[in-house]
């Protein structure tokens, strides 16, 4: 088993490739999603990730953090082959990774508090109380104080999210993955979780990746932006490349054309 240091972004500098995705490929039965898609995510950044609906954002998301493992291809996170990771490693992994999965994903049953401390009981040996303290830490963070004791179901759409974010950031990752954090908000909330998503990566000082379909929403908080098509991510750059993309299916993308090479069949088609 890889040790916990070994996994650390601590050695690897700012800027530099902290998670790189080399030529991966991953088909459920026939349906080919990922088809030798490549992406560098360098420390410190803000990189989003945009794409039309169905062509395999979350299931690269969940590559990168090992919920998937690809029909071929490679992820290396600070320099380890995460492909060769067996369950004691990616344990060791994920203990590095937040994550705000698409819908939140809370446990119902569960408490706000107990949602947020999930990670935290499983993964460390804290008291009860050094628990509890950081729930309530967190829950100041996203603007929600005072909720733990409130059940999923009492939370608004928008509160929901911001305590999927709380549960993300519990455990104080060095890699924050965000998918569609923000979709079904109002444009109010957008704006506040955009801001705390760009607060986050600046105070715990870690690395994002974030899906999105919001335009504004990914010129605003990304360092870099990555167009997703058809299985591979068919350019890379800052929002000022990106926005003067002389890409078609880019220029479509982020005009919301319905003209152009993305069509309807690119979310429905068998391919
Ligand atoms: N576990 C799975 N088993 C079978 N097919 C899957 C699985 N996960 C995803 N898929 C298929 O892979 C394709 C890509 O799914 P994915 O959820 O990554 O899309 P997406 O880009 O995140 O779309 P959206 O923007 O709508 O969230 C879809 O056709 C989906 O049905
Ligand atoms: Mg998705």
């Amino acid at each position: 088993m890889i040790k916990e240091s070994a996994c650390c972004a601590d050695n690897i500098k700012k800027g530099e490739t902290l998670i790189s995705v080399k030529n991966l490929f991953k088909a459920f039965g026939v349906k080919k999603v990922l088809k030798g898609l490549t992406i560098e995510v360098k420390k410190g950044e803000v990189l989003v990730i945009i794409g039309p609906s169905g062509c395999g954002k979350s299931v690269l998301l969940k590559h990168i953090m090992g919920l998937l493992s690809p029909d071929s291809g490679t992820i290396h996170y600070a320099g380890n082959e995460v492909t060769k990771f067996g369950e004691a490693e990616f344990n060791v992994m994920r203990k590095r990774f937040g994550m705000l999965f698409q819908g939140a994903a809370l446990f119902d049953s569960l408490t706000v508090g107990e949602n947020i401390s999930f990670g935290l009981r499983e993964h460390t040996q804290l008291a009860k109380s050094a628990i509890d303290k950081i729930v309530n830490e967190k829950l100041d963070l996203v603007g929600l104080p005072g909720i733990a004791d409130l059940k999923p179901a009492q939370l608004s759409g928008g509160m929901k999210k911001r305590v999927g974010l709380a549960r993300a950031i519990a455990m104080d990752p060095d890699v924050l993955l965000y998918d569609e954090p923000t979709t079904g908000l109002d444009p109010v909330m957008v704006t506040i979780i955009d801001k705390l998503t760009v607060d986050m990566n600046k105070k715990l000082g870690c690395t994002t990746v974030l899906v999105t379909h919001d335009m504004k929403s990914a010129f605003r908080i990304a360092d870099r932006i990555a167009m997703h098509f058809d299985g591979q991510i068919i350019e890379v750059g800052t929002r000022d490349e990106i926005m003067r993309s002389g890409n078609p299916v880019v220029k479509q993308f982020i005009e919301g054309s319905e003209e152009g090479p993305i069509t309807l069949s690119h979310a429905t088609v068998e391919k």
